[in-house]
């Protein structure tokens, strides 16, 4: 079975979608109930829905041979896949984001909230800027309202948290968007089926 896993949540929903016009349906997955993962032993297929933060770690270790994954989460934590196709979906940007009128006063450590450590010290570190990353796991732009933080590193998609925040965007660090990951094993022994389903999903890209 090709063992594919997909992110829970809307984003996994337009994934299957897509993959579903592909030619790779799995009309289980469509149930409501809370199962996590549904088969078509006719296709010889099986998905199943991850956090989409641990996408990645099914893939790289082989339990999925193929998954949907962010941009952000490939950048952030480096796993060991292919990145196969850019999906169009799940469009956003990494970004620096600070209260409206903040200047950076550079004799001083900049304080980082963010979700993405890796992100936010190699954008810093291009810049030869000296930062204290605040590592915290959601709600990152109260940090920089309650003083935790001066800026933060976050995703902006329609930039609604931030505005209602009183926040703004200072610079954008890099676009985001959903790819098709691939086992590094699967994709050699697996090839003719990853490259039919590459080929048949790239024809649903919007661009
Ligand atoms: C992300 C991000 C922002 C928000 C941005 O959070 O961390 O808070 O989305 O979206 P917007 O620009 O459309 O307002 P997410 O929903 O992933 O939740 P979390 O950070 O609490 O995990």
């Amino acid at each position: 079975m090709l063992n594919i896993a997909l992110p829970k949540g809307r984003l996994g929903e337009k994934v299957y979608a897509m993959f579903e016009r592909a030619g790779f349906a799995c009309p289980a997955i469509r149930e409501e109930n809370r199962r996590l993962y549904f088969e078509n032993e006719a296709l010889d297929l099986r998905y199943f829905w991850v956090k989409p933060s641990d996408v990645a770690i099914y893939v790289e270790r082989g339990a999925a041979d193929i998954g949907v994954a962010g941009k952000d989460i490939l950048l952030e934590y480096r796993p060991d896949v292919y990145e196969l196709l850019d999906l169009g979906v799940g469009r956003c940007r990494m970004c620096v984001a600070a209260p409206e009128g903040f200047t950076d006063d550079m004799t001083r450590t900049l304080r980082v909230a963010t979700k993405f450590s890796n992100i936010a010290s190699a954008y810093y570190t291009s810049l030869g800027r000296d930062i204290d990353v605040i590592p915290l796991n959601g709600s990152i732009e109260l940090a920089p309202i309650l003083g935790l933080s001066d800026v933060i590193v976050d995703i902006v998609e329609t930039g609604t948290t931030l505005r209602e925040n009183h926040l703004a965007v200072m610079e954008t660090i890099v676009p985001i968007s959903a790819r098709l990951i691939a086992n590094k094993a699967s994709f050699v022994f697996r090839k003719t089926r990853i490259d039919e389903l590459v080929r048949a999903v790239s024809r649903e890209v919007q661009t």
